[in-house]
């Protein structure tokens, strides 16, 4: 019922050559969007050369904005010009903008507020760090870190945000969450998304997982009964092994 969504995250890497590059050779083979949702986020300055070139079935995401309409901050790209380059999703709390850029719950509620009020689509990263699932919290903390960032958002505009599940100690270590232990925490993110709204509400929002996803595990971690997807890092960044993991989301 949900449709899988394969999104590469493609963080600081790749020139525009590079990225001109991939898209020649993957926009016109990855599947029917009807089928499958794919998509490349890039670096801010490469959008538009990257939108132009998306085609029909793969679309661009910015990795992050400013929750601001416009202003002195210096640095930042705002929502109004990643709409005016036909950008349609924008990754929003990744955790190393959390860590490193001093995101917080705060600024990730208002950022999902201001996405949705320039009707791009957030992909809302959530997950702990060892040391919380080490301490066996990370139900509580992901859940409260739902719970935060869907403040003030509606029921209807719930439905298109897709949430992605990365514990932190499986991003770029190669070390992947076992998927019962990724269906586990994504079901904590489904539970909590109904306790927020509804059943029927929180049955419809998409959940990826992310966190050292390649050709060689995505299948059994879409294979999971609420992992709707993949935010990848390093395995996105190559032609073929993008296409694999989109290709490998038609299986289900
Ligand atoms: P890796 O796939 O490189 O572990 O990165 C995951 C990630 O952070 C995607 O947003």
């Amino acid at each position: 019922m949900r449709k899988y969504i394969i999104a590469g995250n493609w963080k600081m890497f790749k020139t525009r050559g590079e990225a001109i590059n991939f898209l020649l050779q993957v926009a016109d083979k990855v599947p029917s969007s009807d089928l499958v949702d794919s998509v490349v986020c890039t670096q801010a300055p490469i959008l538009r050369d990257c939108v132009k070139r998306q085609g029909d079935n793969l679309k661009v995401g910015a990795q992050n904005m400013h929750f601001k309409d416009s202003g002195a901050y210096t640095g930042e790209t705002s929502a109004l010009l990643l709409q005016e380059l036909g950008v349609t999703y924008v990754i929003i709390g990744h955790s190393e903008r959390r860590a490193m850029f001093n995101e917080t719950d705060e600024t990730v509620n208002l950022k999902i507020k201001q996405a949705f009020a320039f009707n791009l689509l957030p992909i809302v990263c959530v997950g702990e760090s060892l040391e919380i699932r080490e301490a066996g919290t990370t139900d509580e903390f992901v859940s409260n870190q739902v719970v935060k960032a869907l403040e003030g958002i509606s029921k209807e505009d719930v439905l298109d945000l897709v949430f992605a599940y990365e514990p932190i100690w499986a991003i770029g270590t190669g070390r992947t969450a076992t998927p019962e232990m990724a269906e586990e925490t994504c079901k904590t993110i489904r539970n909590t998304i109904a306790k927020v709204y509804d059943a029927d509400t929180a049955s419809k929002v998409r959940i990826q997982y992310g966190g050292s996803v390649n050709p060689a595990n995505i299948d059994e971690l879409l294979a999971e009964e609420d992992i709707d997807g993949a935010l990848i890092g390093g395995a996105s960044l190559d032609p073929e092994k993008f296409l694999t993991m989109v290709n490998a989301a038609l299986k289900h």
